[in-house]
């Protein structure tokens, strides 16, 4: 059974299933294998296991379905441990395979956590998570389902939409490192006359990294169209201005404080530009080294007033992977403070990087 063996060494427990390799681990006969898990977008498994391949070389891919990936350690995988990749959904200590809603609950009886949840392998399948809430709350009373909070030991009941497969059990620690909501799957409202999902992406982003967006801010959008982040935006009082050759939605054009900039980003100019821009959105369907390219000569008329930029970076090839860590680089170079990058729900083939310019009082 994947990882329940230091956890209860850790909390003096022990349950008959796992008694012969606690021994084994107490008089140090064999070394413990621990394991750590992974949820995605179902699809990204391959990019998932490239970046954990490159960002932690003490771990080996052991396991892997659609929307869920496991990786073998030959150290305790701590409940706290820090994501190793930004395709990482959630992340933490795997447990491993429930067989049935009774079986999750037996196994999760004496772990002492604070938080369940329960959510499915893949959100866009039709998954009945019933059966589990109904057993899980009975079989573990007291531990309350819902977003999590700083601290809390999280139980995580991956469900897959197959009966035939087993669901998954992992335990995670709630920090700065983990989004609160189940699954980390951040809840948006999105508007049935919203014209792309990039109203859920732009929403996803504030929500993720807090970022301090106001009534009265201006944003400044490469690549706008046809506005569904320049929507979300003008809906929180923010004065946009959206640079595309594209056309906005007429709804969108409509709302107050829109402006389009009908041009290439090549072809803008610094006098184009507002006199203030506290946001800057790039969501271009360009190479990131391209787009970066048209930021880097834009950045010293943007940074005097910018507050944060929120990249969408394109990985039209899994080998882009490997490329995160120096285009983190490159929009650190342009003299933001802190650049974080992370998956989002709504991100498919691309990568949100948050980049923060100054903070605000
Ligand atoms: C993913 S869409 C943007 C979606 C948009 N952010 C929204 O909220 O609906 C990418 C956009 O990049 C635009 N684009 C591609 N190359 C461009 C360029 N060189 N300059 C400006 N816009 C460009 C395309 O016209 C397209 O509308």
């Amino acid at each position: 059974m994947e990882g329940c063996t230091l956890f209860q060494i850790r909390h003096g427990r022990e349950s008959t299933s796992s008694c012969k390799l606690l021994r084994r681990v107490r008089y140090g006969v064999q070394p413990v294998t621990d394991f750590a898990f992974a949820t995605c977008l179902p699809g990204m498994e391959s990019a998932l296991k490239l970046d954990v391949g490159r960002a932690r070389p003490d771990l080996r891919f052991a396991y892997s379905r659609p929307g869920l990936v496991t990786f073998k350690s030959v150290d305790a995988i701590a409940v706290d441990d820090a994501p190793g990749s930004v395709f990482a959904r959630v992340w933490g200590r795997s447990i491993g395979p429930a067989r049935s809603p009774e079986d999750a609950v037996h196994q999760l009886a004496l772990v002492g956590a604070d938080r369940l949840h329960v959510y499915p392998r893949d959100p866009e399948s039709v998954t009945d998570l019933a059966p589990w809430h109904a057993a899980l709350g009975v079989g573990l009373p007291g531990v309350a389902a819902g977003p999590a909070t700083d601290g809390e030991l999280v139980a995580d009941v991956i469900v897959s939409a197959s009966a035939d497969e087993p669901a998954w059990l992992g335990l995670h620690r709630q920090d700065a490192n983990h989004v609160a909501a189940p699954g980390a799957l951040i809840a948006v409202d999105v508007p049935a006359d919203a014209p792309s999902r990039a109203y859920a992406k732009i929403e996803e982003a504030i929500a993720w990294a807090g970022l301090p967006v106001r009534t009265g801010d201006v944003a400044l959008e490469i690549g706008a169209a046809p506005g569904g982040a320049v929507m979300a935006l003008a809906k929180r009082g923010v004065e946009v201005f959206g640079v595309d050759t594209g056309e906005l939605a007429p709804n969108v054009r409509a709302m107050k404080g829109v402006h389009h900039l009908p041009i290439k980003v090549g072809a803008l100019r610094w006098e184009q530009l507002p006199k203030r821009v506290d946001w800057l959105l790039v969501d271009v369907n360009l190479a990131p080294q391209v787009a970066l390219h048209e930021v880097g000569r834009l950045m010293p008329k943007l940074a005097p007033t910018l507050v944060g930029a929120v990249f969408t970076l394109k990985l039209n090839d899994v080998s882009f992977v490997a490329e995160l860590p120096v285009l983190a680089q490159r929009i650190a170079g342009f003299g933001f403070q802190s650049v974080r990058m992370r998956h989002l729900p709504s991100n498919r083939k691309e990568v949100c990087a948050v980049a923060m310019m100054r903070q605000r009082a």
